[in-house]
């Protein structure tokens, strides 16, 4: 199983971190327009090794695709993060021309790779990729709801006062501070209903302080965040790698589900060696269709800056 990360910035190499502490795949292939930078990381990883007890072979390239040939999954982590104070819709104009080209660059060393999308604006990236590729809607898919759905489960423990390994929930909708839907209902405490525990405020301020998860972060770091991110990346590859047929929020391409056409927004997604196997529909109630419906006009707001014929020509 060979991996591409395309970006060796934090999140990049973060994610390239669990993937190889996870110990599930044969290589991972780091790549970076900056000369060196990612065969330093690559290095400064694989020294780790013997440390963690690892046997992932972890090496670096500057800008060289031929390296990445025959990859299994690529992740796009590639183009400028948030700086504090800004959306993720900002860095549309940048992050679009670096994501096209990136994408294409890989297909044409792996044209049977399953593509994961972690740039921002990661929703409007990912449907970027569909226009602009001639890969299935299954091998599409963005990184945004598993480390939301993360973050949610961070704040309903805090929330709780007991470990986040007792908690499941789950954030659907865009990956935006105003789009993302965390589905409070549905979330429990060890199967119990978490608002049999908590208030309709508390829960709210749950919701609230979920939906600025990033935002917060930014503001704190002076960059976005990076160790969530890349966990949660490693996590959606180790369950295509491994085929774990597990469910995850990711940002996948709709066409009818959820009432919804044409976009990419985040959905429970099945995820295994194949991409996406299945998008799970959900019976949400008419507030929660009125968020979703709400998050996908954002969303395709967003799509809408995407000059497509300028980034498909
Ligand atoms: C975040 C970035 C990865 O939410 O979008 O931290």
């Amino acid at each position: 199983m060979k991996i591409t990360i395309v970006g060796a910035g934090a999140v990049g190499a973060s994610c390239a971190e669990y993937i190889a502490i996870k110990n599930f795949a044969s290589e991972v292939v780091l790549i970076d327009i900056k000369e060196d930078y990612a065969e330093g990381k690559a290095m400064d990883l694989m020294q780790t090794a013997s440390l963690l007890g690892f046997d992932t072979r972890i090496t670096g390239s500057t800008n060289d695709y031929s390296k990445t040939a025959d990859s299994d999954i690529a992740v796009i982590t590639s183009g400028i993060p948030r700086k504090p104070g800004m959306t993720r819709e900002e860095l549309i104009g940048i992050n679009a021309d670096i994501v096209k080209s990136v994408s294409s660059s890989i297909l044409e060393h792996s044209p049977n790779a399953i593509v994961i999308v972690v740039s921002n604006p990661m929703d409007t990236m990912t449907y970027l990729v569909h226009k602009t590729t001639n890969l299935p809607k299954n091998k599409i898919i963005g990184m945004g709801g598993a480390l939301d759905s993360a973050r949610f489960k961070y704040r309903l423990s805090e929330a709780l006062d007991c470990p986040a390994s007792d908690v499941d929930g789950m954030v659907i909708g865009g990956h935006s501070d105003t789009g993302m839907v965390p589905l409070a209902r549905l979330a429990t405490r060890n199967s119990v209903p978490v608002t049999e525990f908590l208030s309709q405020d508390r829960l709210d301020q749950v919701t609230e302080d979920t939906k600025v998860g990033g935002a917060t972060l930014t503001k704190m770091l002076g960059t976005s965040a990076w160790y969530a991110p890349g966990a949660a990346v490693s996590s959606l590859v180790q369950a295509i790698a491994c085929d774990q047929k597990k469910m995850f929020p990711c940002s996948a391409l709709l066409e009818g589900e959820y009432g919804l056409n044409d976009l990419c927004i985040g959905v429970p997604v099945i995820l295994g060696k194949n991409g996406i196997e299945k998008i799970v529909e959900l019976d949400l109630n008419e507030a929660e269709k009125a968020k979703m419906k709400e998050s996908s006009q954002g969303v395709s707001g967003t799509n809408d800056l995407l000059d497509l014929k300028k980034v498909s020509g």
